[in-house]
């Protein structure tokens, strides 16, 4: 037997129904707030993401799906959308369309990280991009909205994790501080953390050696040294979001895995989720789309892990079942004739109707079937209504039934609907 590849997994009809509340609760809430939806592609090439994310990033050393196409050049599967967002923004001129410009996206994403709960090597972000303001006013109000649309899907009790990761200048300053801190304890450091220690040393903080993590937990935190511009940021950011009401955690060694970002850096946690346990992330990504060769456009957004989410949905969130109206219940080619046109007119009207053509198959079975789709009405067909012209629907609830005349199906399922 052929199976699904190590980290990759079908999503079942009988867990659609999560999927598309959250999809659905995404669109609904950024929409509101003046965003539109950008489908870029599933592969890029892998310059994009080495320039974009970061040679220094553990998602660029070790966890991209990189391939040589037929002829040659090296593509990569998406780990993530903001860089590719930032492409087609650049690409598309779209600085020339509006000043400020807000885009989402819902799709999968590709990492090649060790599988365990709430990590996959196919997975599934929605997430949102707004280029062409620096104002902290963008930061705090996106962060609203994400709250906005977290509450709409009935989560609480999330743990909102923010910093400020500074400019370029206060990183340059900071990197020195950190060196010193980092000196005494090089020769125990991880191999990893030797090559980072070479690259980038803001990016120890992503080591997960325990002995490391130590080290890095008490390391100098960067939000004790930005320069005094990224101080009056942070400050505006944080009043802004205290006028909301909105309660965070300030963490100053919250740095994130990715090296765009600048200033605003954040996450959301959330209790139930185990060792996986971010929900979300973002930030403020003011020098991306210049370094990929765009004009000098300022950026901030955040992508939300939908595996995660769909977890930690409240088993008192209204899904949508996708449950048929009716059932049709037929017995015999003769039935199964008249079903075809009934059920034709009932979709015409707006009801969902199925119809499997099962005729040596008894009333009894199909009456089963018709309650295992939990459909509301079964429409029977048998051979005492096709010899009298009639049908029989029978509300699955309580078993009631009435036996009608064609003319009057409508008017009953109508009535049946209002008491
Ligand atoms: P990220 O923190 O790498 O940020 O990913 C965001 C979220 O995607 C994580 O918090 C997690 O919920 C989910 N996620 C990441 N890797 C996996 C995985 N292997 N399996 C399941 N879920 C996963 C970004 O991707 C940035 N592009 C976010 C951003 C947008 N920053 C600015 N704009």
């Amino acid at each position: 037997m052929i199976e699904a590849v190590k980290g990759a997994r079908d999503i079942l009809p009988e867990e659609i129904g999560r999927w598309q509340f959250v999809e659905a609760g995404a669109r609904a809430t950024f929409e509101l707030y003046g965003f539109h939806e950008i489908r870029t592609p599933i592969f890029e090439s892998t310059e994009l993401f080495l320039r974009g994310i970061g040679e220094g990033s553990d998602i660029v050393a070790k966890e991209m799906y990189t391939f040589a196409d037929r002829k040659g050049r090296s593509l990569t599967l998406r780990p993530e959308n903001t860089a590719p967002v930032a492409r087609a923004y650049i690409e598309h001129g779209m600085r020339r369309r509006s000043e400020v410009e807000r885009l989402y996206y819902i799709g999968p994403m590709f990492r090649y990280e060790r599988p365990q709960k709430g990590r996959m090597r196919q997975f599934h972000q929605t997430g949102v991009e707004v280029f062409g303001s620096d104002h902290p006013a963008v930061d705090a109000e996106t962060l609203e909205m994400l709250l906005a649309f977290l509450a709409r899907l009935g989560l609480k009790e999330l743990d909102l994790v923010l910093n400020s990761v500074g400019c370029p200048r206060c990183r340059s300053d900071y990197r020195a501080v950190l060196l010193r801190h980092l000196g005494p304890h090089e020769p125990v450091l991880c191999d990893d953390c030797h090559r980072r220690l070479q690259a980038n040393p803001l990016r120890c903080f992503d080591c997960k050696v325990p002995a490391d993590r130590e080290t890095m937990a008490a390391a100098p935190a960067i939000l004790d040294h930005l320069c005094a511009a990224c101080r009056e940021h942070f400050g505006r950011v944080r009043s802004y979001l205290d006028d909301f009401g909105i309660s965070y955690r300030v963490d100053g060694r919250l740095m994130r895995g990715l090296d765009y970002y600048r200033r605003t850096a954040f996450e959301v946690l959330a209790p139930g989720l185990g060792a996986q346990n971010a929900l979300l992330g973002g930030g403020r990504y003011d020098g991306l789309v210049e370094d990929l060769g765009g004009p000098p456009v300022p950026g901030f957004g955040f992508a939300v892990g939908l595996e995660r989410l769909v977890m930690s949905l409240p088993g008192s969130a209204v899904l949508p079942d996708g449950a048929p109206d009716v059932v049709m219940v037929a017995s015999g080619e003769a039935a199964i004739g008249r079903a075809l046109s009934l059920a034709r007119g009932l979709r015409r009207s707006g009801r969902r109707v199925v119809l499997d053509p099962l005729p040596g198959k008894s009333l009894k079975s199909q009456m089963r079937r018709a309650n295992d789709l939990k459909a509301r009405y079964a429409l029977i067909l048998g051979e005492r209504e096709v010899a009298q012209g009639l049908l029989t629907l029978k509300r699955l609830a309580d078993g009631i039934q009435v036996t009608i005349g064609e003319g009057d199906l409508e008017t009953t399922l109508a009535g049946a609907a209002r008491a």
